[in-house]
């Protein structure tokens, strides 16, 4: 069975790691490893390579920045010439960004089984690209693999046929798992200075809060009443610090006290910082589930979450602008609740997606 693994973007390279590792010595398939290069800066995407011990990519596309349009025109054009060249029996997507639309349109037009990992997650908001990836992704995907039982019920409502879903749990925490050694080594912490629960980390990246000067004026300016009861370390986004330089608010953020702003890091070195932190400050999808894991107040600068269940059974709690400094405040003073491990965050999802392509791909007998 040939299978394409495709990543584009950060938030990818540790979904389609654990499934790489889970697969690549398997007897019963072959891997093409495909990168669409949306993220090409070292920080963002090779240093994932390195820490998350995958091999170069098979394929790199190479489509770079651009807009909605560009880039999934672009991956679906560079894409479906390498299907035609070679033709995968599977191809597998995960996440909700750019190329996971993109792909998934190529493969199940040339009539090639497509698989999504962390399909049925919702925010009700199709401002957010990544909704409209979402939605058009499940409506058309063959093989649906969801993380927790709100996907499973979104895409009931959406009348997908329940054959076509499997819950897997998240493959997140299998990354964090796999890792969690050279987590704990990494060093980063003690590299900046920061002591254990004695700091926040903040990653911000979404264009609600980005895009546009004004709000980015305020959230720089809460950030930094926060920097004055508690160090805060802001590894910056190639978006927001594009922003930010463009809008004349880089030196504000660079020269303040108690904050310091790096540079992205690669994923052992970031999750040292988060696994060390009294608290995340974030809008990024995966943050709210790392720190859902490892128990971790984490305040999500959102109006929405496709991760709900960070919010019901996690540590998250989705703020606004204006509600960061209290809830900074309730957290320092102890009152923020202990959550719990979502049901299948265990770290063997990939195992479950390996088992559940034997069995629809290879095993299933034939229909009568
Ligand atoms: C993308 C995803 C988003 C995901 C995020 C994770 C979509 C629609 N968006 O958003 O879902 O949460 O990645 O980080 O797919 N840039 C660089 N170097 C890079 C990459 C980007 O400088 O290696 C700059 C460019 O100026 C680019 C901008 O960042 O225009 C935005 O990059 P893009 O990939 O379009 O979107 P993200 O905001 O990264
Ligand atoms: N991350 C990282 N270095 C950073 C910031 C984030 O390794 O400087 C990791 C982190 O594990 C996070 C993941 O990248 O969960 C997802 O990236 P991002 O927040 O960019 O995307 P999203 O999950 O919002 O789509």
């Amino acid at each position: 069975l040939r299978i394409d693994l495709i990543a584009a973007a950060r938030p990818n390279f540790m979904k389609v790691a654990p499934l790489f590792h889970a697969l690549h010595e398997e007897s019963w398939c072959s891997l093409r490893l495909v990168h669409t290069g949306q993220h090409y800066d070292r920080n963002m995407s090779e240093a994932f390579f390195r820490d998350l011990k995958l091999p170069s990519p098979d394929l790199n596309l190479g489509v770079g920045s651009g807009s909605h349009a560009e880039q999934t025109a672009n991956v679906m054009l560079t894409y479906e010439g390498a299907c035609v060249a070679d033709r995968p029996d599977l191809i597998v997507v995960v996440g909700d960004v750019n190329a996971t639309l993109a792909c998934t349109l190529v493969g199940t037009k040339m009539g090639i089984p497509v698989a999504h990992l962390e399909a049925g997650l919702r925010s009700r908001d199709r401002r957010m690209p990544e909704e409209i990836n979402r939605l058009v992704t499940d409506a058309v995907a063959d093989i649906l693999w969801t993380p927790s039982p709100d996907a499973d019920e979104n895409l009931a409502a959406e009348g997908v046929p329940p054959e076509k879903i499997t819950r897997v749990g998240n493959i997140m925490i299998d990354s964090y798992e796999l890792m969690r050694e050279r987590i704990d080594a990494s060093g980063e912490r003690s590299r900046l200075g920061l002591e254990k629960r004695e700091y926040a980390v903040v990653t911000l990246h979404r264009p609600s809060n980005v895009d546009a000067p004004e709000p980015l004026k305020l959230l720089i300016s809460q950030l930094k009443g926060i920097a004055a009861r508690l160090p805060l370390v802001f590894p910056v986004h190639p978006r927001t610090r594009k922003n930010l330089e463009a809008f004349g608010l880089w030196p504000k953020l660079a020269e303040a006290p108690n904050l310091q702003v790096i540079e992205p890091l690669g994923y052992v070195d970031f999750m040292n910082l988060v696994c060390g932190a009294r608290l995340t400050i974030t809008d990024s999808g995966g943050v709210q589930e790392e720190t859902t894991y490892l128990g971790i107040p984490c305040l999500t600068l959102r109006t929405t979450t496709e991760r709900p269940i960070t919010v019901t059974e996690g540590t998250n709690r989705l703020v606004t602008t204006v509600e960061l400094v209290p809830a900074v405040d309730e957290i320092l003073a102890g009152q923020w609740p202990h959550g719990r491990k979502p049901q299948l965050w265990d770290g063997h999802t990939a195992a479950r997606v390996a088992a559940d392509i034997r069995s629809r791909l290879l095993i299933a007998p034939p229909p009568l």
